[in-house]
């Protein structure tokens, strides 16, 4: 097996360059090389335009009682599952939850400050113009996702957390990478779907209404870079051979197992337990613990519906076969998956943000499906 370290280009519309070869981009031939797979994700952008600096949209002075209440629903929370829970008083465990939404919501800052960036060097890469402007828009939102999840994280806690280092190094990895696939299904497939699911977990759990509001506004731009990674899989992993097929399976089984160290791993979280007393190594024995109960084990398994738009989103593409299917079944129930259309639990989400944001906007009340915009022809 020889490791893919090519585009592994089957459809034109990804043909890329090395990151420093800017003079293929003035090939007079390339400009009228066009596809129109993504004509329709990039007409749409202002349908749901929003800007965090404007209080017209979003109001960042909504205060929040972090001492006394809940950022988001206690019973979400995994720790709190465990005998940590009779270890700390009403106080702590608020102290605990809010502290626990902090890490998460600077790991997702994180994640929009590597997905600007990985945005722009697709622009660096991809040779077709639409493909261009597509990622050039992408770059736009998510530039206003970091303005937001700062803005929001510091009217909470004044200022985020620093990365943990499986995050970190997988950012910095796809960041920097010159390869196509490897952006592309590590950041729009895996990284992008583990953020739509945990948006659409803060906006169901969350009990801050701006955190709320928040979630959907970038809910209504995250569903189409969710798209983006749709057309390349459809077009590509059909494609390609067998080995390479495997290479990106076991490659997203990887990736995954790092997002979920990143995630649920009390060594990555050692700063909370402290501020609340806890030794993360004895939280780490009770987690272990918890584990062997079924009952506890079956609501873990409950909230961990974070990771159902990721999971969903590499078996709708054909990235997990029966191979590594039974790695995942851990979190999810595939066979409820297999059984399943292509619409994602975020959609919903995404499309009344979207309904919201054109009255908002002055374009009109009108009724809005994400379903045909993946649909290039
Ligand atoms: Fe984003
Ligand atoms: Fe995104």
């Amino acid at each position: 097996m020889t490791k893919i370290e090519t585009n592994l280009t089957v459809d034109p519309a990804y043909e890329a360059v090395a990151p420093d070869d800017f003079p293929a981009m003035m090939d007079v031939e390339r400009y009228g090389k066009r596809s129109n797979a993504f004509d329709k994700i990039i007409s749409a952008t202002h349908d749901h335009f929003w800007d965090p600096m404007d209080k017209k949209y979003v109001d960042f002075s909504q205060p929040f009682d972090m001492e006394n209440e809940y950022l988001v629903d206690p019973n979400q929370n995994t720790d709190l599952k465990t005998a940590v829970a009779d270890k700390l008083d009403e106080k702590q465990k608020i102290k605990l939850v809010n502290l626990d939404v902090q890490w998460s919501l600077s790991s997702i800052l994180h994640g929009e400050a590597g997905a600007l960036a990985l945005s722009a060097s697709l622009c660096h890469i991809l040779k077709d113009p639409g493909a261009q402007e597509y990622a050039a828009n992408q770059t736009r939102e998510e530039a206003r996702h970091v303005a937001g999840f700062t803005n929001y994280i510091k009217a909470r806690w004044g200022k985020p957390v620093r990365v943990g280092p499986a995050l970190g190094n997988i950012l910095t990895e796809l960041v920097l990478s010159p390869l196509v696939w490897k952006k592309i299904v590590g950041m729009q497939m895996l990284v992008e779907g583990l953020a739509m699911g945990a948006f659409a977990t803060f906006y169901k759990d969350g009990r801050d209404p701006l955190m709320v509001k928040l979630m959907q506004l970038t809910m209504t731009d995250e569903a189409f870079h969710h798209k983006f990674g749709k057309i390349w899989a459809d077009r590509t992993i059909p494609h390609i051979n067998e080995d390479e097929r495997n290479q990106i399976e076991d490659w997203a089984w990887h990736v995954f197992e790092v997002l979920l160290y990143n995630l649920g791993s009390p060594e990555q979280k050692k700063h909370i337990y402290a501020a609340v007393g806890l030794d993360w190594e004895w939280v780490q024995g009770a987690f272990m613990e918890a584990l062997t109960d079924v009952k506890i084990r079956e609501s873990m398994q409950e909230s961990t519906n974070i990771f159902r738009v990721l999971i969903k989103t590499l078996l709708k593409a054909g990235i997990i076969t029966s191979r590594t299917a039974g790695n995942y079944a851990a979190f999810i129930d595939m066979k409820e998956l297999y059984a399943e259309g292509d619409r994602m639990i975020g959609d919903d989400i995404a499309e009344e943000g979207i309904k919201y944001l054109l009255q908002l906007n002055g374009q009109g009340n009108r009724a809005y499906s994400l379903d045909k915009m993946s649909a290039a022809e």
